[in-house]
C-alpha cells in the first residue's frame, strides 16, 4: 500500500448504496489523507460527494478489476452480503487493502447457528437456545417449551428472518415458512429457537483489527415501522446516539462480557475478527444479552454515530487493516445526534418509486443538519425516490431534546408524494432520562 501521508493521499472505494454508505462517504471526504473517493453503486446523494461507479456490490470480480485499475488503496465494505460471500478474502488474496471481516469471521452475522454456538462456547450472555436442521425435530421441540419464543432463520434474510411466536400455532407456522416453504431459500435450512428476552434494546459497535479494538458510543435503533414500536420490523426507521440505555457502567459490562470475549474468542479459534463488530443487545434485569451480531456498521446507527466522531475514520479503518488499533484513541463531539428516516409509504411492504423530492436544499442549509440519502436517484438537478427508506435526516444538538427538535424541523421541510416517518425517534431517551431521574431522586 502507498504511504498515507498528507502529501501522498490515498484513493478509497466504498461499497454500498444506502444511508450508511452516504454517512461513511461524508466522513471519509473530510479526511486529510484522502485523494479520490469512489462509491459503488452509490445513490443520488452520494453522487454529490463521491464518484459513482456503476458496479453492484455483489460483483466481486468487477469491483476487484476496478480497484486495481484505479489504484484503490482502501476498499470499505458497507453491507453484510459481500462480506459473508468472501469479498475480503478475494481482495486480500490479490494484495489489496479492504476494511471488514473475512468470510470465516463474517459468519458471526451470516449464520445465527454459528453465532449462537460461538457465544455458548465463549460464555457470552445470550438467550438459551437450540438449533435444528430438520423441521420434524424442531416441531417436536415445540412440545417442551414455553411461549413466547423466538424462531430465527440461520442465514441472511434482510432482517425478516426473526419470528416472535406467542403460541405453538404461530411457531409451527414460522417453522413451515422458513424450513418447508423455504421463503428465505438456503438461509432457512437451519433454525435457531430461543427464549424470548425482555428489556430495552441498544446497539454497541466496536472496530477491531483482530486483536485490539475500540468501542464506539452506543446507539438505539427504532426497528418497527410505526410509533411506539408497533407494526412490522424494518431495516430501521431512525436512531440516536449516545443512548442513556447504555450508561457508562453498562458499557463496561458490555465490553467485559461481550465485546472482549467475542474478539478474543474469534482470535483464539483462528478466525480473528477485523472490521466493525456490531452487537445488538437486550438490556435485561440480569444484564446485557446479545440478540445478534452484525459484521458491519448499522443502518441507521451509522448515521447517528458518525457525525459525532471527531477522530479521522480513515485512520481508524487503516489501523484495523494494519493491526495498529492499539494506537488509536477515539474522540467524540459532546453532542447528541438523531437520525429520522423518511420512507416511502407502504415500506417495509410494497411502495412506489420515482417521486420527486422537494425541500432538500432548504433542509441542507440548516446548521448541524445532514441529510443522508438511502433510496434516491438524481436526474439533472432533481432527486427522485428509488427505495423504501429514502432519506435519513440527521441533526446534532447540545442534548437529545435539541437534536430531536433540529432533526424534525428539517424533516418538516422535505416533501414527496406518500412520504412517511416516525414521530417518536429519540423519545425513548427522554422517557428513560425521566425515569432514571425519578429513581435517583434528582429533578
Ligand atoms: P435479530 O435480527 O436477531 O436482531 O432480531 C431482530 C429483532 O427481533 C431484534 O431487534 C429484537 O427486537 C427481536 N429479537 C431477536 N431475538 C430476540 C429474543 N431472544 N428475545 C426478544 N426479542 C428478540
Ligand atoms: N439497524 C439495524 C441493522 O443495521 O442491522
Amino acid at each position: 500500500m502507498r504511504s498515507k501521508k498528507k502529501d501522498n493521499p490515498i484513493n478509497i472505494l466504498v461499497l454500498g448504496s444506502g444511508g450508511r454508505e452516504h454517512a461513511l462517504c461524508w466522513k471519509i471526504k473530510q479526511s486529510q489523507i484522502v485523494d479520490k473517493l469512489y462509491c459503488a453503486p452509490g445513490n443520488g446523494g452520494i453522487s454529490e460527494i463521491a464518484e459513482i461507479v456503476d458496479i453492484k456490490s455483489d460483483d466481486t470480480e468487477g469491483l476487484l478489476k476496478f480497484a486495481k485499475e484505479n489504484d484503490i488503496d482502501l476498499t470499505v465494505v458497507g453491507p453484510e452480503a459481500p462480506l459473508t460471500e468472501g469479498i475480503v478474502d478475494r481482495f486480500e488474496k490479490e494484495g489489496l487493502v479492504i476494511f471488514g471481516p473475512n468470510k470465516l469471521a463474517a459468519q458471526l452475522e451470516g449464520s445465527k447457528v454459528f453465532a449462537k454456538e460461538f457465544m455458548y462456547e465463549n460464555n457470552i450472555p445470550t438467550a438459551p437456545f437450540e438449533t435444528f436442521d430438520n423441521i420434524d425435530d424442531a416441531r417436536e421441540f415445540l412440545n417442551h417449551v414455553q411461549f413466547p419464543l423466538v424462531i430465527k432463520a440461520d442465514g441472511l434474510a434482510s432482517g425478516k428472518g426473526v419470528y416472535i411466536s406467542g403460541s405453538k400455532k404461530e411457531a409451527e407456522e414460522a417453522l413451515k415458512q422458513i424450513m418447508a416453504d423455504k421463503i428465505f431459500g438456503e438461509a432457512g435450512e437451519k433454525v435457531v429457537i430461543e427464549e424470548c428476552l425482555k428489556g430495552e434494546e441498544a446497539s454497541v459497535l466496536a472496530i477491531s483489527d483482530g486483536e485490539n479494538y475500540v468501542i464506539l458510543d452506543a446507539a438505539q435503533d427504532h426497528k418497527r415501522i410505526f410509533d411506539d414500536d408497533l407494526g412490522p420490523n424494518t431495516g430501521g426507521m431512525g436512531a440516536y446516539s449516545p443512548t442513556p440505555v447504555i450508561s457508562d457502567t453498562m458499557l463496561v459490562m458490555v465490553e467485559e462480557q461481550i465485546i472482549k470475549p467475542t474478539i478474543d474468542g474469534m482470535s483464539n479459534q483462528g478466525t480473528p475478527f477485523k472490521g466493525v463488530l456490531y452487537a445488538g443487545i437486550m438490556i435485561t434485569d440480569e444484564g446485557p444479552y446479545v440478540l445478534e451480531y452484525n459484521v458491519r456498521f448499522g443502518d441507521p446507527e451509522a448515521q447517528a454515530i458518525i457525525p459525532r466522531l471527531k477522530t479521522d475514520l480513515v485512520e481508524i479503518m487503516l489501523a484495523s487493516c494494519e493491526g495498529n488499533l492499539n494506537k488509536i484513541r477515539l474522540e467524540w463531539e459532546n453532542k447528541a445526534c438523531v437520525c429520522v428516516v423518511i420512507s416511502s409509504s407502504g415500506y417495509p411492504g410494497k411502495f412506489q418509486k420515482g417521486k420527486e423530492i422537494k425541500g432538500l436544499d432548504l433542509a441542507k442549509t440548516k446548521p448541524n443538519v445532514y441529510v443522508f440519502h438511502s433510496g434516491t436517484k438524481k436526474e439533472e438537478e432533481t432527486f427522485f425516490t428509488s427505495g423504501g427508506r429514502v432519506l435519513g435526516v440527521t441533526a446534532l444538538g447540545r442534548n437529545i431534546e435539541e437534536a430531536i427538535g433540529n432533526a424534525y424541523d428539517s424533516v418538516e421541510l422535505i416533501k414527496f408524494d406518500r412520504c412517511f416517518f416516525r414521530r417518536d425517534i429519540g423519545a425513548k431517551a427522554l422517557k428513560y432520562n425521566r425515569q432514571t431521574r425519578r429513581v435517583s431522586g434528582r429533578i
